[in-house]
């Protein structure tokens, strides 16, 4: 812990419940919650991908009254969450099933955030000059359909402005998820290259959170055991997709990279990689796993410890080893992984290198600029973003 004088705080408003075939109690839960006309928020290619079907089931044989809202795009902006929240008061739904990945679970608790406020989610856009949440969102049941975001049960949600081109951040524990239900059935489909970029996603967060500013014993215990977790079944994950051991353990380490945030941001990677995602349609688990090492290259410094530490999580024998080399053998192990399954580099994604002033200037403006281990220039993210195109 960096400052001991700050009265820390963990807190989880989610229920966390997994099995396989977990969305068969969704009926059950939705009783628990008193929610009696959900709506549903997913998008197409969850639909085509026949797991609405495997949700819709349950609810249509205990006779559950719904309402579908299946237009959620990736990225998604204010206009896909006015529309969701129209179409909730309209029907005088109750409560939400968020179904889908980060981009429908996050579409999911700004159309909350909308209901219980009765304004348009920018104005709680977490930046000075903006409100504070101040109501709790109508009981929202996240069901992932990838293991990555860990958004099921992460404070925070991320929308894009597209008059600003930028995607921001609206979060606290009012907009936390009621309850997670995580059914890694729903992601046996998923195709490998979706896999591999939510699954760096996942260990993405861990590393982040747990090796900056804001980290603290609660947040250490789960990001330890989120990298161990992908640093053992990710690259099984994406070879077979049928891996059902592989595909629990990934759900658990995104949901458990999730928690590592606490109430707080993560790093230079994501700081990089949201700007990014408000400018070009990337994907944000795969430009998450571009960016990621050369990140980790320039932060091991910073906290060489706990880098050291994260070694072992992903496997590395460091026994004789200086805290450099067991250090830098964490980075080694996370490009390794990272080439393993077939991580691009960012310029595949279309990112050319007179982007880079743009795009550094962008991530230094980001507030989760602050909180990296190691003190970030805009030189030092155009030198970041040369290393990963
Ligand atoms: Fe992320």
């Amino acid at each position: 812990m960096k400052d001991l004088n700050k009265l820390h705080y963990f807190e989880v408003p989610t229920v966390m419940k997994h099995a396989l075939g977990a969305v068969n109690h969704l009926p059950g839960e939705l009783a628990t919650l008193g929610v009696k006309k959900p709506l549903i928020v997913t998008d197409q290619g969850v639909v085509k991908a026949g797991l609405l079907d495997m949700v819709l089931k349950p609810l249509k044989d205990a006779a559950v009254s719904y309402v579908l809202y299946d237009q959620v795009v990736f990225n998604p902006p204010l206009a896909t969450v006015a529309a969701g929240t129209e179409l909730y008061q309209k029907n005088d739904c109750d409560g939400l099933v968020a179904l889908g990945g980060g981009s429908s679970m996050d579409c999911a608790k700004a159309i909350g955030v909308e209901i219980a406020h009765g304004e348009p989610v920018l104005e709680y856009e977490c930046a000075e000059g903006k409100k504070e949440l101040s109501k709790r969102i109508p009981p929202l049941t996240c069901i992932p359909t990838t293991a990555g975001t860990g958004s099921e049960v992460t404070l925070w949600a991320v929308i894009t402005d597209p008059a600003r081109q930028y995607k921001f951040n609206v979060g606290g524990p009012l907009i936390a998820a009621h309850l997670a239900l995580v059914d890694p059935l729903l992601h046996l489909s998923l195709p490998a290259e979706v896999t591999a970029g939510t699954g760096m996603d996942a260990l993405c967060h861990a590393v982040e959170c747990y090796t900056c500013a804001y980290a603290q014993p609660a947040t250490d215990a789960v990001a330890l055991m989120a990298i161990e977790y992908a640093g053992k079944y990710l690259r099984r994950a994406v070879a077979y997709g049928q891996d059902i051991e592989a595909r629990y353990y990934m759900a658990m380490s995104a949901m458990l990279a999730g928690l590592s945030y606490g109430a707080e941001s993560a790093g230079a990677v994501h700081a990089m990689t949201q700007t990014m995602g408000g400018i070009f349609p990337v994907h944000h688990g795969i430009a998450v796993g571009s960016t990621l090492v050369p990140v980790m290259e320039y932060n091991w410094m910073g906290e060489p410890a706990k880098y050291a530490r994260m070694a072992l999580a992903l496997g590395v024998d460091t026994f004789g080893m200086t805290e450099r080399e067991a250090a830098f053998a964490a980075v080694e192990a996370t490009r390794e992984l990272a080439e393993d399954i077939g991580i691009p580099k960012l310029s595949a994604l279309g990112i050319k290198e007179s982007d880079i002033p743009r795009l550094a200037q962008e991530a230094f403006n980001d507030p989760q600029t602050i909180g990296n281990p190691r003190d970030l220039t805009v030189e030092a993210y155009e030198q970041i973003y040369r290393r990963a195109l």
